[in-house]
């Protein structure tokens, strides 16, 4: 008999208590935030949806392995078990620890990038394109057609435009392309899966051009889940199986731990080439740490040895998509256009649509953000015109192609009752949705202004 509930397949050890606030005290912090939920200090938030990355819960068993970290600077224990797990994960023989994704980024695209040098993606992720571009090259996204449309059930609509990769290498030279890289799932993109067939039409351009192919990985347990699920050839493989077949197929691997590997911090850079290898690890060093800790400590890399064999059990996975797409699916019930189907760690609300009286130059997105604050206490961010809005030359306002909000599930954090509650907490905004009013920005800083600028409600 198969029961409808998805239950947490856990039990809670320790709790964290989470703040009750009143709507009065909500629309005082809100205005001592200037209306930016990143500027809330978190004990005023309630339900935190604002990043699934470093926001996981850790088990006993992680909890346990951290009594074991041994902190001794060249070849500890704890590194022989990061790395034999990461070896047998990825099968490749070269692994830099790193203590997040971005300083992978770093190492790797600063060593591939430079001036002239072409990058191409599903979609960068933007601590991807701002590595690269910082680099002196140049990062083009090539989204799969499916990828626009926001209603269509296509299946993997994470996947990359084959098609026009192969168009883009004949137009820049294969020569000039430093790196093809897989973004798996594609966070930019709504959170949505890459097939293994799309994977292996990538790698095989990339084989025949001679151009690395590169796994950005931090959620590839959540895409290993959809593969099996929608792809049938795989329906037979365990996700940890199907993950591995992936890793055949790339030349190197960058994830930020901080999301499928179910600890709050750490990434890694794992390569085939030794050459490669050689020539990052000297920037590793100087860098991050030496070669057997980069930027972890022992007890990091004892929990991520753990997290990174937890995050493929099947009852797991199984609760976290589900989970996932309980709150998508029934928010899209209560009339909420969202991004579908729902994909991995986060549920994407299209703030165009659900507010169209308010123009792009208004921000939509944020107007959503902190309604969704002042009404239940829920931190979610925009990933819209305040994120990717620009100026042009004549200091006209130049939108974002998408407004959307993303509400980004943190891994074994919060409970079904905890969604239901944002739900009705949509619910409520929903029902209120024409009298929203937009914004405008009365504060912002040169770069990356969606972390510290100001806004005021017109
Ligand atoms: N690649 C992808 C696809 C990501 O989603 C992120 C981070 C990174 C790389 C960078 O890793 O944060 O460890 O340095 N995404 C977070 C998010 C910040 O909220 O989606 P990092």
């Amino acid at each position: 008999m198969e029961f409808k509930t998805i239950i947490e397949p856990f039990r809670i050890k320790s709790v964290e208590p989470v703040r009750m606030t009143t709507p009065d005290e909500r629309a005082y912090f809100l205005r001592e935030a200037h209306n930016n939920p990143f500027l809330l200090p978190s004990d005023k938030v309630l339900i935190d949806l604002l990043t699934d990355s470093g926001t996981s819960a850790m088990s006993s068993r992680q909890w346990a392995a951290m009594m074991l970290g041994d902190e001794s600077y060249a070849g500890a224990k704890s590194w022989e078990r990061f790395y034999a797990e990461i070896n047998d994960l990825t099968g490749m023989p070269h692994v830099l620890p790193a203590h997040q994704g971005r300083a992978a980024e770093r190492i790797l695209y600063g060593h591939l990038g430079g001036k002239g040098k072409y990058f191409f993606s599903n979609t960068h992720f933007d601590t991807t394109r701002a590595n690269i571009e910082f680099s002196g090259g140049t990062a083009i996204d090539l989204p799969c057609p499916e990828a626009r449309d926001f209603d269509s059930d296509k299946p993997f609509k994470g996947d990359l435009d084959a098609e026009a990769l192969e168009q883009q290498i004949r137009k820049v030279g294969a020569a000039n392309v430093a790196a093809v890289i897989l973004t798996v799932t594609n966070n930019s993109g709504g959170g949505q899966p890459v097939s293994m067939a799309n994977a292996k039409a990538v790698a095989g351009i990339c084989k025949q051009h001679h151009i690395p192919f590169v796994l950005d990985c931090c959620r590839i347990a959540e895409n290993a889940y959809f593969i099996r699920h929608r792809e049938p050839a795989y329906a037979h493989l365990s996700y940890r199986e199907i993950a591995q077949e992936m890793f055949a197929l790339a030349d190197a691997a960058i994830m930020s731990i901080k999301k499928d590997g179910l600890v709050n911090m750490g990434g890694f850079l794992a390569l085939r080439d030794p050459k490669l290898a050689e020539a990052c690890t000297n920037l590793l060093i100087i860098t991050e740490g030496f070669a057997t800790y980069g930027g972890l400590s022992g007890r990091d890399m004892e929990a991520i040895a753990v997290g990174l064999e937890e995050v493929f059990e099947a009852d797991y996975l199984h609760y976290r998509i589900r989970s996932t797409a309980y709150l998508g699916e029934k928010i899209r019930a209560l009339g909420v256009p969202v991004i579908y189907p729902i994909g991995g760690h986060a549920v994407y609300v299209d703030a165009k649509r659900l507010y169209p009286h308010i123009p792009p130059e208004q921000f939509p997105g944020q107007a959503l953000v902190c309604a969704l604050y002042q009404t239940g206490g829920v931190r979610t961010v925009e990933v819209g015109s305040v994120m990717f809005g620009k100026y042009d030359a004549k200091g006209a306002f130049v939108p974002a192609q998408q407004e959307l909000v993303r509400l980004a599930i943190p891994r074994r954090v919060y409970t079904q009752s905890h969604m239901d509650y944002v739900i009705e907490v949509f619910d409520a905004v929903q029902r209120r949705r024409a009298e929203a009013k937009g914004y405008r920005i009365t504060h912002e800083p040169p770069f990356l202004r969606h972390f510290t600028a100001h806004f005021e409600a017109l």
